[in-house]
Formats: structure tokens, sequence, C-alpha cells
């Protein structure tokens, strides 16, 4: 039986692949490439030493999809695939709505004519808008602040309404809080297709020369030095929570939801010092206002997938650097190298 990977090209998704292969899945990769590339994958084969299926599909191709489940053996379904920039989505709402929504409705539809209801969903801290307070708990107020964190809050509703019409369906919902870094093989990692939005691949392409200067979105936040602090953790460590999230499918059917995090903040300039420190860089920066939408503090409370899911994140942030850097140093084009 496999492990139906959505978006496994992607950057999350080709670290769980890794990581499912080592621990001995056999898995099914299905994504359009509309954010990835095909070389995520054959470097997957590589520093695994192990065979995986691909299948360039889209979501949104429901005979495609039905076709896959005809032909393959599934047994459950982890799906990372989604579109998930958020400035693009505020000026694209259609195609957020249209691509996350409907592709994860096909995918449902896909599952229950075969008859498979476990599913790990991808969601993120995104959900939770501006908290009120942190560390940030599953049972706080949702409310989402853009178009593609709405997708999310919607894809949530969605699996928890499906559980009501049919209780064998098997749903685990992971919120992501700040991914970053890459294997530390530094053959995959992140790979975004133009300027990148996030911060970490901002630093990595300063640091390598493609980008002039960082700019730092605000610094008059309250917080210890103004700017914004994040809770990021290590890309593995992540990938690492899927396996114990597909564990917990193996119990009784229901919803669960796991903030995945490592429950510790770190403000953009930290960030910035700790990248100088691990890579021997220097990183120019200056100063710029607030980004739109911002939030001045976001950091987990991970301690529900401690206890319940044996899961918890080990990288520590020179860790994340380290290897983010390694990637970016020797892959300064990503998979275009
Ligand atoms: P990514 O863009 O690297 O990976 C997503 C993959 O899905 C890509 O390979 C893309 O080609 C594929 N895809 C998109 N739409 C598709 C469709 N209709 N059919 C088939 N394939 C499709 O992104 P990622 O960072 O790996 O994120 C994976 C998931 O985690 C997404 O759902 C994202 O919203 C969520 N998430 C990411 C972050 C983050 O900061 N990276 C944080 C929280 C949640
Ligand atoms: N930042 C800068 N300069 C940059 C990029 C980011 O100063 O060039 C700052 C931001 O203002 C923020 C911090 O760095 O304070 C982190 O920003 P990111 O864009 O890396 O991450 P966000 O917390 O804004 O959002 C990310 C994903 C969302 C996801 C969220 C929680 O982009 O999709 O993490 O998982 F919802």
């Amino acid at each position: 039986m496999a492990i139906l990977v959505t978006g496994g090209a992607g950057y999350i998704g080709s670290h769980t692949c890794v990581e499912l292969l080592n621990a001995g899945y056999e898995i099914i990769v299905v994504d359009n490439l509309s954010n990835s590339s095909e070389k995520a994958l054959e470097r997957v084969r590589e520093i695994t030493g192990k065979k995986l299926t691909f299948y360039k599909a889209d979501l949104l191709d429901k005979e495609a999809l039905d076709n896959i489940f005809k032909k393959e053996k599934i047994d459950s379904v982890i799906h990372f695939a989604g579109l998930k920039a958020v400035g693009e989505s505020v000026s694209m709402p259609l195609k957020y709505y249209h691509n996350n929504i409907t592709g994860t409705i096909t995918l449902c539809e896909v599952m229950q004519k075969h008859g498979v209801k476990d599913i790990v969903y991808s969601s993120s801290a995104t959900v939770y808008g501006n908290p009120e307070t942190v560390p940030i708990r599953e049972d706080f107020p949702l409310a989402a602040t853009n178009p593609y964190g709405r997708t999310k809050l919607v894809i949530e509703n969605l699996l928890k309404d499906l559980h009501v019409s049919d209780n064998c369906w098997n749903i685990v919902i992971l919120r992501y809080f700040n991914p970053i870094g890459a294997h530390e093989s530094g053959k995959i990692g992140e790979d975004p297709k133009n300027i990148p939005n996030n911060l970490m691949p901002y630093i990595t392409q300063v640091a390598v020369g493609k980008l002039e200067y960082l700019g730092v979105f605000g610094n008059d936040y309250d917080t210890p030095d103004g700017t914004g602090v994040r809770d990021y953790i290590h890309v593995t460590d992540l990938a690492l929570g899927h396996l114990k999230a597909l564990e917990k499918l193996k119990e009784k059917p229901g919803v669960s939801i796991y903030n995945l995090g490592t429950g510790k903040g770190f403000s953009v300039l930290e960030m910035v010092k700790n990248f100088e420190k691990v890579s021997g860089r220097t990183i120019k920066y200056r100063i710029l206002p607030r980004r739109p939408g911002d939030i001045a503090i976001c950091f987990a409370d991970p301690s529900k997938a401690k206890k319940e899911l044996g899961w918890e994140a080990t990288r520590d942030i020179n860790k994340m650097c380290e290897d983010a850097w390694r990637w970016q140093k020797n892959n300064p084009n990503g998979y275009n190298d």
C-alpha cells in the first residue's frame, strides 16, 4: 500500500518524500510542477537510493486523478498541493480559491470514490490571523486576513464537514509555522521561482550575491528589537511531523489538529545575525516600511503535537541557517543549475 503525496515535488513535499522513503513507505507523487521542478524528485531518489512513482497531473483534472487511484493501491494521502504566495493571492483571489479549494474538493471526491479516507493536510499558522497572545494554541480563534489564508480555513472546515458526514474519514490537519532550511545533503531545498517573498530564501540570495540587500519590513513593532518575530522550523523536522501524523491515522478515525512549530520566536535581525555567524557572509540590509498584513509576533505552543503525536522539533536555528546556506551555495540558481 502506498502514500499519495500531492505537491510532492515542492519544498515541503520533497523533504517529506525523503523521510517517507527512508522510513520504508512506498510513495506516489502527483504534482503539476506549477511551482516546482521534477529535478527535486530526481534528487529525492538520489538522496534515498529508493524509487518513487511520479505523475505530472493537476488536482483539478478529475479524470487524471481517478486513473491514478485506479492504477495504484493508495492507502492514505498527504495533501501539500496548493498555491501559497500571500501577495499574489490578494491580486488573484479567483486563481487561489479555484486551485486550492476546487483542487481539494476534486481530490476528496476521487478519494471517496475509491474508499480512501485517510488524509494529512498542510494548513498554516496564517489561520490564527493576528493572535491576541502567544504562544498560539490550536484552540485559539481563527481569522484569516488574506485570500490564501481563507483557502486554508475553508479547506480545514471542508475536511471537518466530511468527517461529520461520514465518520470513516480520518483527518490530521497540520498547522505549520515558518518552515526554513533544507535537507542536510544540500541536494534539495527551497527554490522560489521569482524574487523570494519569504525571509530565509531572501537572506540566502543576498548571501550568494543574487540580491543586493535585504529589506527589513519594519523596526517599530512591539518586539525586543522592533522587527517581526516568527517561529522558524527546520523543514526536516516538519517533514518528520508528517510521519507521526500517518501513525496517528491508524488510530480511531477523527479530526485532529496540530501546530508544528518549535515554540521559540526569532526576530528578523536575530535571523540575520545567526545566518551571518554560520555562513561567514555579511548580509546587507535596509529598514523599510512595514509590509501590509504582517503581524508583530507569531510562535506556537507545540505541546499538543508532543503529547499526542510524540513529535518535537529538534533542529536549532543554527542548523536551519547552516542547511539553508549549504543548499543555496551548492545551487545558486536552485534546480536550474
Ligand atoms: P510549494 O509551492 O513548494 O509546493 C506546492 C506544490 O504543489 C508545488 O510543487 C506545486 O507545483 C504543486 N501544486 C500546486 N497546485 C497544484 C495543483 N492544482 N495540482 C497539482 N500540483 C499542484 O509549497 P510548500 O512550501 O512546499 O508548501 C506545501 C503546502 O504547505 C502548501 O499547501 C502550503 O500552503 C502549505 N504551507 C506552506 C508554508 C510555507 O511557508 N512554505 C507555511 C504553511 C503552510
Ligand atoms: N521579512 C522581511 N523581509 C523580507 C521578508 C520577510 O523583513 O524580505 C520579515 C517579515 O516582515 C516577517 C518575517 O520576516 O516579520 C517572516 O516573513 P516571511 O515572509 O518569511 O513569513 P510570514 O510569517 O510572513 O509568512 C509565512 C508564509 C505564510 C504562512 C506563515 C505561517 O509566507 O504563508 O509563514 O506559516 F502562513
